[in-house]
């Protein structure tokens, strides 16, 4: 499963960068504008800069809701490095879309999917990524994991190309079920990432590591 980091903030990209364990980035424009990025050329030069920084797929969120302006924004951002991913909405003109940019072989990302049916469609679209939002449903009462598991079990069994990006994962109880679920990427803020990391046994564990070691110098 790889994971990618959900956020446009360039000092964590970086820090995930660093630990080793990152496959790639998703943006959107919440994520954008909680960065105060604004204006055409500070648009283009930030996704060059995320770009810069890691070796995976880096998703790039269309802002256009009309069939042209995404095809014309999403252009533009695919031209910007091979690492680009177009981000486009789950809509009848984002569909459209994510079918032409296939022909074209531009990757693409299905966001704002919360069905499988939805799902079904990004697919036959012919979508490189379909990310189905776990926390949101969480937040309505709906279990997130379980359109996971709908998904990935669809996409198994009708062959499907299109890789399962779990995202709004929250937490990481949530990693750990998308990796149960054969999910083939979850996106997630380096919070949930780093979170994996602790367990109160290790701690305990490394301090009388560190007490023996020191005895162990003399
Ligand atoms: O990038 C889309 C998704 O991961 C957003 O997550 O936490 O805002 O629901 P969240």
């Amino acid at each position: 499963m790889k994971f990618f980091i959900d956020t446009a903030n360039l000092q964590q990209i970086a820090e995930a960068q660093a630990m080793g364990i990152l496959d790639g980035v998703t943006t959107n424009p919440t994520l954008m504008a909680k960065e105060g990025i604004s204006g055409a050329d500070n648009i283009m030069n930030h996704y060059k800069a995320i770009c810069h920084i890691v070796d995976g797929d880096v998703s790039a969120e269309v802002m256009a809701v009309d069939y042209e302006g995404m095809m014309r924004e999403g252009e533009i951002y695919a031209a910007l490095d091979p690492k680009i991913v177009v981000k486009v909405p789950m809509t009848a003109d984002g569909v459209r879309a994510i079918a032409s940019f296939s022909k074209m072989g531009i990757k693409t990302n299905c966001t704002l999917v919360f069905s499988a049916g939805q799902a079904i469609l990004a697919a036959k679209a012919g979508a490189t990524y379909v990310s189905p939002f776990i926390g949101r449903l969480d937040d309505i009462s709906f279990d997130g994991m379980e359109l996971i598991d709908q998904i990935v079990s669809i996409y198994n069994m009708q062959g499907y190309a299109t890789q399962v990006l779990a995202a709004s994962v929250r937490n990481p109880l949530h990693i750990v079920k998308c990796a149960e679920a054969g999910a083939d990427v979850i996106t997630c803020p380096l919070s949930a990432m780093t979170g994996l990391l602790h367990h109160p046994l290790t701690d305990k564990g490394l301090a009388q590591f560190i007490i023996d070691a020191a005895k162990m110098k003399g």
